[in-house]
């Protein structure tokens, strides 16, 4: 029997099947403005409101304070209360780069997720977190490294990715192959504003739902909806995406 965290989000719980594998590190891939963030508060959030597991939310983009006012401005009232008594523990950017040598910050970091018990992370972004690494082999040594450490842990995380084209020209970098599952946040321009679509592309030893779904950001945070979409990977003037 597969254990599954579940994420909370209206809808996105029903195309996982039930949630996400438990212990798996998910990339969630989108173009700037997709949702990221906001999927990721609102699995940290939801994970304390709903199902009492703490969270670590890990920001290479914002400060603690921006953070906090996108939760609350989201609707996510409590984040700062969760923030305060622990449940909700967030290394910000400035906490992250505060070491001179970037790779020591990231092994304090390591030493706290051991010592205490945590049960869901995110990190945003991959793609910050990447650019701190001299070379691909440096990189992939350490994104292996520290897969393998929240696994340990049993930690569920999410990464964020900045990823324009859902089919990218270049090849499907790395964090694709060392991650479980994928996926994919789409927005498309509209005339009166944006349509958001969401696409889980691969979740390993899930049986998921590989349709389109359409999905809303609101106060309240991010909903899918159920009728698959006709969506097609081409936006309305008929270039892809
Ligand atoms: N209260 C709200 N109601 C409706 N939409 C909102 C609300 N708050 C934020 N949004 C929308 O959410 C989107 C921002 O999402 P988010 O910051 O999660 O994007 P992102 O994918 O992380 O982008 P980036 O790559 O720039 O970090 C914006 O497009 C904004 O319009
Ligand atoms: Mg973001």
């Amino acid at each position: 029997m597969i254990e599954l965290t579940k994420t909370g989000i209206d809808g996105l719980d029903q195309i996982l099947n039930g949630g996400i594998v438990k212990n798996s590190t998910t990339l969630v891939s989108g173009n700037p403005g997709a949702g990221k963030s906001i999927l990721g508060l609102q699995y940290i959030y939801n994970g304390v409101e709903m199902f009492d597991e703490k969270g670590i939310y890990l920001s290479f983009e914002e400060n603690e304070k921006d953070i906090r006012e996108a939760a609350e401005s989201i609707g996510f009232e409590n984040w700062a209360d969760h923030v305060e008594n622990g449940d909700i523990k967030v290394f910000d950017k400035q906490v992250l780069l505060r070491e001179n040598d970037f790779t020591s910050s990231l092994d304090l970091l390591l030493d706290d997720i051991q010592d205490d018990d945590y049960q869901r992370m995110v990190l945003d972004s991959l793609t910050m977190f990447q650019l701190f690494f001299e070379n691909e082999q440096e990189k992939r040594t350490y994104l292996l490294k520290f897969t393998d450490i929240l696994r340990k842990n049993e930690l569920t995380t999410l990464m964020t990715n900045e990823q324009g084209a859902v089919f990218p020209d270049t090849d499907i970098g790395l964090e694709n192959y060392l991650t479980d599952g994928n996926i994919y946040l789409i927005q498309t321009p509209t005339e009166s504003g944006v349509n958001r679509y969401v696409w889980v592309a691969k979740m390993r030893k899930q049986n998921i739902e590989t349709d389109i779904f359409p999905m809303e950001i609101e106060h309240g945070g991010i909903t899918v909806h159920q009728n698959a979409s006709a969506f097609s990977m081409m936006s309305e003037d008929e270039s892809p995406i």
